[in-house]
């Protein structure tokens, strides 16, 4: 494998501009004496043929920053960021941009190395990576551009045996991460675990040496994997391979959370938080750990959230579901009559996100068929005059005002008033009452 020239196909796939960036610091790499490659996930997908995009990784046998300085010098860029010894982000005009590695080896330092591209650094660098399939590098240095190096059988796995392996007995040991990222790439692209890796994997499992992985590591996988476009099997194996327990110790996702799942995808669009300019599935991800949290009680879906060291915005989320639980469900899922303005009081001061999860989660009943009244409906209604309009007839700054305003409202939604000339009688005529009740 180690002599495929896969030029051609990081002609038709990569972006002109990336293709043409990559030759560029290959140049670059050849006047400085080193070899550079592009590695890791780009160099997968583009094997695999799925969309490869415009950030690459590219490592480079000598210091990362001093290399993409250069760089960014010579065309015109930035280095955005160093993210850690080792590691600068190349930003180039016209976008796109290219996090710049130093091959790590261990074992031998080479200042100044010749760039003749041989196993020797990047063989090191490569070794200590998470599966084969993320094992494989591209050359791109000007005399030897687009060889992919393939040390660890990592394109018979990605093309013909369909499954992931690891490197080393170590790996899951070495970084507990890689136990979710296993299951999120496997359930991407269908594959298997070759039986030696999945039994390391569940060793890993039951060594709980998840417990020594921050929260924010954690959470970070786990959205990741609710941002998958299909993310139910992944969740699932978390589930079934205990993995969710040894985060949290009761944590389980049971198999009904499917059907939950296929809901809020189907309803996608109408489960976006409310701030504009958002898409939907960016923020599926939090209605989807909802759905993860519920069927726990209150004692577990709080130390997840502790464990996962979570956000604010997935705070509020599970105390709004709480609430919704405690307070609200019984009143909209009650088998009478319910004015307009009843389901609005009740559902109001919920987010979008939170009455999403719930539409998705009592799916095929009264609550789900009143959240989409309220949603669809109900949520949109607004009283024409304006507290200023208010004002304009004679009603005084102050809380008279609300109080009117939701009494329009309500009105309007309960379909006793239309116009806004209904709006104006009905306002003065509550002010009157307010006034003599005043008076009185
Ligand atoms: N990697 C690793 N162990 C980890 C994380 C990353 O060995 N715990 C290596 C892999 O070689 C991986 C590369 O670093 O391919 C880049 O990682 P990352 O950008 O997180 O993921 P990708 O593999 O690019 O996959 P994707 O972005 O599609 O999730």
């Amino acid at each position: 494998m180690h002599d495929t020239n896969v030029t051609t196909l990081l002609e038709s796939r990569l972006h002109a501009k990336a293709l043409e960036l990559l030759r560029k610091l290959g140049e670059l790499a050849d006047e400085r004496g080193v070899g550079a490659y592009v590695v890791g996930g780009v160099v997968r997908d583009l094997v695999l043929d799925v969309g490869a995009g415009f950030d690459l990784d590219v490592v480079v046998e000598e210091r990362g920053e001093e290399f993409a300085e250069t760089a960014a010098a010579r065309l015109g860029g930035s280095v955005k960021a160093h993210t850690r010894f080792g590691t600068a982000i190349l930003v180039v005009p016209g976008g796109g941009k290219v996090d710049v590695a130093t091959a790590r080896s261990e074992v031998y330092e080479r200042p100044g190395a010749l760039p003749v591209v041989t196993p020797g650094p990047i063989a090191r660098d490569l070794e200590r990576r998470d599966f084969t399939i993320n094992s494989m590098a591209v050359t791109i240095n000007a005399g030897d551009f687009g060889r992919l190096l393939d040390f660890h059988g990592g394109h018979a796995d990605l093309t013909k045996r369909g499954i992931l392996r690891v490197l080393s007995e170590r790996s899951f040991e070495d970084d507990p991460t890689r136990i979710l990222r296993g299951v999120r790439f496997a359930a991407r692209f269908g594959f298997g675990f070759e039986p030696e890796t999945e039994r390391l994997l569940r060793q890993a499992v039951a060594e709980d040496r998840l417990s020594t992985v921050s929260g924010e590591r954690i959470a970070n996988e786990i959205v990741l994997i609710l941002g998958e476009p299909e993310p139910w099997p992944p969740v699932e194996r978390l589930a079934t391979w205990g993995i969710l327990d040894a985060i949290v110790a009761g944590w389980a996702v049971p198999p009904e959370v499917e059907a939950t799942f296929a809901e809020v995808a189907r309803l996608a669009d109408h489960v976006s938080d409310d701030e504009p300019g958002r898409r939907a599935e960016g923020e599926t991800w939090r209605v989807r750990f909802l759905a993860m949290l519920e069927p726990s009680d209150r004692g577990v879906r709080n130390a997840v959230l502790d464990r996962l060291n979570a956000g604010r915005r997935m705070r509020t989320l599970a105390l709004e579901l709480a609430r919704f639980e405690d307070e609200t469900r019984e009143i909209i899922s009650a088998d009478v009559r319910l004015q307009d303005s009843t389901l609005h009081r009740s559902l109001s001061g919920f987010s979008r996100e939170l009455l999403g999860f719930c539409r998705a989660r009592w799916r095929g009943t009264r609550v789900a068929e009143r959240i989409g009244r309220y949603v669809n409906e109900l949520a949109g209604t607004a009283t024409s005059l304006t507290g200023g309009d208010l004002e304009s007839l004679g009603i005084p700054q102050g809380p008279a005002v609300g109080k009117v305003l939701a009494k329009l409202l309500e009105a309007r939604l309960d379909g006793s008033i239309g116009s806004r000339e209904d709006e104006i009688e009905l306002a003065t005529r509550l002010a009157r009452e307010l006034d003599e009740g005043n008076k009185s």
